[in-house]
């Protein structure tokens, strides 16, 4: 992800996210130093992540798909990508949070092992990850 990212990236977030991230929080991240990641095609944005490492502790802070793009298997590659990078950066365990009602991410997060609800502990990493209801 790079700053001219962050316009197509703030048309997204209203698209998919009852309470999204404003431009500014991306540039924030971006400006912090975290893993922001997007994927593309023709210069199309179809997703993006952003992780924040404390320690060794990876928070996934972010987790999109497009509209256009979702249900293609693209959620769980960027997961995937998102808990490698996660390992690389000495992470031990991630942690993220999810709404009770988005079933589809829970539904992601879970074949993945990364959450048993209503808390959890994953494997992913060996040896865990955890979500936060709210
Ligand atoms: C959550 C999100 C990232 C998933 O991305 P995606 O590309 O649509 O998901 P994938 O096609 O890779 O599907 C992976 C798994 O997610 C689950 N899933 C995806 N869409 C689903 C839906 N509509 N209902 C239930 N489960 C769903 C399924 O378990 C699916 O695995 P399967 O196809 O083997 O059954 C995407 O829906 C999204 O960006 N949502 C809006 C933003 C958001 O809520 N982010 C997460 C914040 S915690």
């Amino acid at each position: 992800m790079q700053m001219e990212d962050l316009p197509a990236i703030a048309r997204i977030e209203p698209t998919i996210f009852p309470y999204p991230w404003t431009l500014g929080n991306f540039r924030d991240s971006l400006n912090s130093g975290y893993s922001c990641w997007v994927f593309e095609q023709n210069s199309q944005i179809m997703g993006y992540a952003v992780l924040m490492m404390v320690l060794d502790e990876a928070h996934l802070l972010n987790i999109s798909v497009a509209l256009p793009w979702q249900g293609k298997g693209y959620g769980r590659a960027l997961l995937q990508h998102m808990m490698e990078i996660g390992r690389r950066h000495g992470g031990a365990n991630m942690f993220l949070e999810v709404r009770p009602s988005n079933t589809a991410a829970i539904a992601l997060y879970e074949s993945q092992a990364l959450m048993k609800w209503p808390y959890a502990v994953a494997t992913i990493l060996p040896p865990m990850a955890v979500k936060t209801p709210y």
